[in-house]
């Protein structure tokens, strides 16, 4: 079965029916929220909303494991993450989408793997190409087939938040060949990894990072909401045509 996990701007699924809200219990704590079934599309799908129904939890706080596990515990295989993310590259302006290739972990102090603590057996997972090239390739399919323009590829620089980053730590996600930036990418998809659930990324820009573009002086919270409205839209339908192919 096929799960979306809901970021920033997606804390509900418009279109989800028959909702079903599981509470699931882990070996890690509870997760961000209820497993919530539904039909989507005409097709069985679970989401989660990955800060929380009410968008409560910071990155840093989100209890990754608990989320990963009770996903694939309720018979998941398939993650689609959408993922608000700052644009660094030139052609990763506010309001493109995108399907990164790459990843870059720039995150700290978080749960980040499975194996932890005694008795764990340690298993050390490739990954070289850190999202599945089959669930990739259906997303840039479906959007491709609905004439909505995405980006296939990019690397996501995943960094600690919840603060927003500073101009210079831009710059260096840039020479580290960053496109996008983000707060949740890591540790989701190794964990995933782990669990051998297909696991892509479906990014939404939202500004331009830290001191570029129009965010040379600031970041405006207003600007990025506006955006991500309008191009849920979009993420919206692009989602219905993975669920069905
Ligand atoms: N930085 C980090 N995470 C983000 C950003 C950003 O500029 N925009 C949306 N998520």
């Amino acid at each position: 079965m096929l799960a979306i996990i809901g970021g920033s701007g997606l804390t509900q699924l418009a279109g989800l029916q028959d909702l079903k809200p599981q509470q699931v219990e882990t070996p890690y704590g509870a997760p961000s929220g209820p497993i919530v079934q539904g039909t989507f599309a005409g097709q069985r799908v679970l989401f989660l909303a990955r800060h929380g129904q009410a968008h409560s939890i910071a990155p840093h706080e989100i209890n990754y494991r608990a989320n990963l596990w009770a996903l694939h515990a309720s018979g998941v295989r398939e993650i689609v993450a959408v993922a608000t993310v700052g644009g660094i590259s030139s052609r990763m302006q506010a309001g493109v989408l995108l399907v990164p290739d790459q990843l870059i972990d720039y995150t700290w102090g978080r749960d980040s793997t499975y194996a932890q603590g005694p008795g764990q057996a340690v298993r050390h997972i490739d990954f070289t190409w850190p999202y599945s090239a089959a669930l990739r390739q259906r997303l840039l399919t479906a959007a491709q087939t609905l004439n909505e323009p995405v980006i296939d590829g990019g690397t996501y620089a995943a960094t600690q938040g919840p603060r927003l980053e500073t101009a210079a730590e831009i710059r260096r996600l840039a020479r580290d060949g960053a496109d996008v930036v983000g707060m949740t990418g890591m540790p989701e998809a190794a964990l995933a990894r782990e669990l051998d659930v297909a696991y892509a990324t479906l990014g939404v820009v939202a500004n331009a990072a830290a001191g570029q573009g129009e965010s040379a002086q600031h970041i405006s919270m207003q600007d990025i909401e506006a955006v991500v409205a309008q191009a849920m839209q979009r993420v919206g339908r692009i989602l219905k045509h993975v669920v069905q192919a």
